[in-house]
């Protein structure tokens, strides 16, 4: 790096002086009508700063030309005669966003976000273009060293600039990718796992809902016949295919995983008289069973400290035993007579609720566990499978939720990351290995809390609580998704970085504007002009909100945009495909075969 200025401006490309200033926001008064048709939206301006070695920066939002009317110089043969001509008014106004200086100290050539004083009235204004610009953006990603950069793609305004974000800072407080359905967000998870996938030991659970990653794990072959190899490792929650002789990386999430207020959300109707009578034979039950547990495992020392809703095994059968007991019970009564015991009768629709969950095979990953799954080690084979480096040391594991009925998704992807979430809580601090969830799709689970239900609200428990308290555990959310203004604001204001793709809705437009500053206004108003695959970098992990093109992922998710037209006119329907499809949907389940 040489030591010389970085940007240094000559007359033609000063654009004029500055007309008027508030807090974040100048007003240039435009003397260059030349350069005018240069200076886009979204490029940049520097305007001289309180000493020489200093320049405020600041990104274009407007730019205006007014008509007026003036009287012209009088014509020196015809003084008598005044006339009049119209002159420009131009005008550009930018908004504040850092400050460069060519010298601090000993350090040459720094940038920092946030301008340090205000700009003066009459300080001259230049357009940031050309090498200047080449140079400027260059200098954006120069202090990260090679263990932060987390390259993206390249600015908009300037091509050959590589975007690069502070990987660190992009994960640290939780990040969001946000656009419109096709927008890219898909295409853009790939891309941010592929540059993990690069760090030794990454570690991010993926909640994928479509089944979209799993070309991460099975990476199809490239163009040239040569098979790639595999960024991820995939596991599947059951479905009810996989219930007898389950594949490797199938996952159960047993019942007795639940805690006491998931299990209830799920079987207890509130609205029902008996419902606290049930919730409470259901608590002391349940306790009971994991005590008798604890004793026959020998486990002393949890047994003495384990709560209802600490994860330790028991039988399903048992508890409906012991249910049924009360419910059909009988006391002593007076002159030795039997009469009905206290909870006889009172729990009967508990029963049958929760009898019919466990009948439903599309609930089998929770009610049908294999064997295995009621051992006591079970439970940390699991967790250490998803928390630690698997086989081939992939620590990218993408998790296919694809079969899980959508109205316990919230409380399985709940249940999931409050387990997971607990196991790092529980860790000694100096072992932990920080993890990222990717919440693909998250306006299905993480809903606004107005219209979120008993599940869903559990659910929102289980995310909002990493979402405030996870940063000291090294924990973090990479919220995705269509419909930001579905997904709980409690998540999405906690998020530091935003990856906002072209987004059309007014109302998810809104929600984005209100979680940024108000300065920045105007560059959003440009998000639903973006193109596939470009985007608004904004937050800690970048010193300058920019539009960037993102990158293509070497291995694409499989949610490729379909070419309606041009299929139409390739191939015909696939009839034989069809009737194989009515019998998957029959059996429920994609992966046991029958079907060619
Ligand atoms: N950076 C990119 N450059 C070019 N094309 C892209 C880029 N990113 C995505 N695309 C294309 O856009 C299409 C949609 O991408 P993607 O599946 O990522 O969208 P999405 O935002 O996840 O949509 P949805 O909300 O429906 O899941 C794909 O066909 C993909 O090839
Ligand atoms: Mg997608």
């Amino acid at each position: 790096m040489t030591d010389a200025p970085i940007l240094t401006f000559d007359a033609p490309s000063r654009l004029g002086k500055v007309a008027s200033v508030d807090t974040s926001r100048v007003l240039i008064a435009v003397e260059n009508a030349a350069l005018l048709p240069r200076a886009a939206v979204g490029s940049l301006v520097a305007i001289q700063g309180a000493t020489a070695q200093e320049f405020l920066i600041g990104m274009t939002e407007r730019v205006t030309r007014q008509l007026r009317d003036q009287t012209a110089q009088p014509d020196p043969m015809e003084p008598a005669t005044l006339t009049v001509e119209v002159v420009p008014d131009d005008c550009l106004r930018a908004v504040l966003l850092g400050t460069y200086r060519t010298i601090t100290g000993t350090v040459r050539n720094l940038f920092k976000r946030g301008a340090d004083s205000f700009p003066q009235i009459d300080r001259e204004c230049f357009l940031i273009e050309g090498g200047n610009l080449q140079r400027f953006m260059g200098l954006l990603g120069r202090d990260l060293d090679e263990t932060q950069r987390l390259e993206l793609g390249h600015f908009l305004i300037d091509q050959s600039a590589a975007a690069i974000a502070n990987g660190d800072r992009f994960f640290q407080r939780h990040a969001a990718i946000l656009g419109s359905t096709g927008s890219g967000k898909s295409c853009a998870v790939s891309l941010v796992l592929e540059r993990a996938h690069a760090r030794k030991h990454a570690n991010i659970i993926v909640l994928d809902m479509h089944g979209e990653y799993a070309s991460l794990a099975k990476p199809p072959k490239s163009e040239g016949g040569k098979a790639q190899s595999p960024i991820a490792a995939a596991f599947k929650i059951a479905g009810p295919g996989d219930l007898t002789n389950p594949e490797q990386g199938t996952l159960f999430l047993p019942y007795w995983l639940l805690n006491r207020e998931e299990m209830l959300s799920m079987i207890l109707d509130r609205s029902d008289q008996n419902a606290p009578n049930q919730a409470m034979r259901f608590t002391t039950h349940v306790r009971e069973l994991k005590d008798s547990t604890l004793r026959d495992e020998k486990q002393e020392t949890v047994r003495a400290t384990f709560t209802v809703d600490s994860p330790v095994p028991y039988k399903l059968a048992d508890l409906l035993a012991k249910l049924r007991d009360d419910d059909t019970g009988t006391k002593p009564g007076k002159k030795d007579a039997e009469i009905k015991g206290d909870w006889n009768g009172k729990l009967t629709r508990f029963i049958s609720r929760l009898e019919s969950k466990i009948e439903d095979r599309r609930y089998g990953f929770m009610f049908k566990p294999p064997e295995a799954a009621l051992k006591y080690d079970w439970l940390a084979e699991q967790i250490t499978k998803l928390l630690a480096a698997g086989e081939k040391d992939l620590g990218i594991k993408v998790v296919d939720f694809s079969e899980v009925p959508s109205d316990v998704l919230p409380i399985v992807t709940g249940v999931f990351a409050r387990l997971l979430y607990d196991v790092q809580f529980w860790m000694q601090a100096e072992k932990r290995t920080p993890f990222v969830f990717v919440c693909d799709e998250a306006h299905l689970y993480l809903p606004t809390r107005d219209d979120a239900d008993a599940v869903e609200k559990q659910a929102l428990v289980s995310f909002e609580r990493i979402a405030k308290e996870g940063r000291k555990y090294g924990v973090s959310l990479l919220v995705v998704s269509q419909r930001p203004s579905d997904v709980s604001r409690t998540i999405l204001s906690q998020c530091n970085n935003f990856l906002v793709l072209r987004l059309t809705n007014d109302q998810d437009q809104n929600v984005v504007r209100r979680l940024m500053p108000d300065s920045l206004a105007g560059v959003l108003d440009g998000l639903p002009l973006l193109d596939t695959g470009e985007a608004l970098l904004l937050g800690d992990a970048i010193l300058l909100p920019a539009r960037i093109k993102l990158k293509f992922p070497a291995i694409e998710p499989l949610s490729q945009t379909r070419a309606f037209w041009q299929e139409w006119g390739e191939s015909d329907p696939d009839s034989a495909a069809v009737a194989a499809a009515v019998e998957t949907l029959r059996r429920q389940s994609r992966t046991s075969g029958g079907f060619a």
